[in-house]
């Protein structure tokens, strides 16, 4: 079985705002912007079973649709900074819903995960230093999207060895309404 996580997808216009930002990093490997996404609950490599147990206790989520924005940039790693992300807004219903899927993993047997901070990765870092990313983080700040509608989440698999764009959709749930 691949890799699974589950996520909201980003909306065109919003990735577009967040390629934006690209560039004048060393260092960075960016992540293309049709790859842009929010993960909820990173999953893992699990066996076919589980996978489907997972895939139908997310089907039974009953949560209302929401709106989301990107506010502020920020970097993972401390003084070895790992990537350059786009913090996004934890509203209740963020909080909730993420929450949902931590209960739905660990009550299938998954370690719990660490605290959540949502974000959408905008890049990967290989050997940039922290003073080039307070530099680069100062030079597009401050960063704030506008506010766009959450109508779905998804479960993904990754294929992060593959070429062409790593992650597949392979279950969608919408949200009411
Ligand atoms: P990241 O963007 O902050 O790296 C698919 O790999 C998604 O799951 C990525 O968005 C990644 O977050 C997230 N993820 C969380 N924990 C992970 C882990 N232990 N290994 C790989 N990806 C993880």
């Amino acid at each position: 079985m691949p890799r699974l996580f589950t996520a909201l997808e980003i909306p065109f216009e919003i990735g577009q705002s967040l390629a934006l930002l690209r560039g004048g990093l060393p260092g960075a490997r960016w992540v293309a912007p049709e790859n842009y996404h929010l993960t909820l609950r990173f999953i893992g490599d699990i066996d076919d079973t589980l996978a489907e147990e997972i895939a139908h206790l997310l089907g039974k989520i009953e949560r209302s649709a929401f709106n989301l924005r990107i506010d502020g940039l920020d970097s993972f790693g401390g003084n070895k900074p790992r990537a350059v992300v786009a913090a996004v807004r934890a509203v209740a219903e963020l909080v909730e819903l993420q929450a949902e899927h931590e209960r739905i993993m660990q009550r299938v047997g998954l370690q719990p995960e660490r605290k959540y901070k949502p974000h959408v990765t905008l890049a990967r870092l290989r050997d940039t230093s922290s003073r080039q990313v307070a530099d680069f983080l100062s030079t597009r700040q401050p960063f704030r999207s506008s506010s766009f509608p959450v109508s779905r989440f998804v479960l993904y698999s990754s294929r992060a060895s593959v070429g062409g764009a790593p992650y597949v959709i392979e279950a969608e749930y919408p949200l009411a309404a």
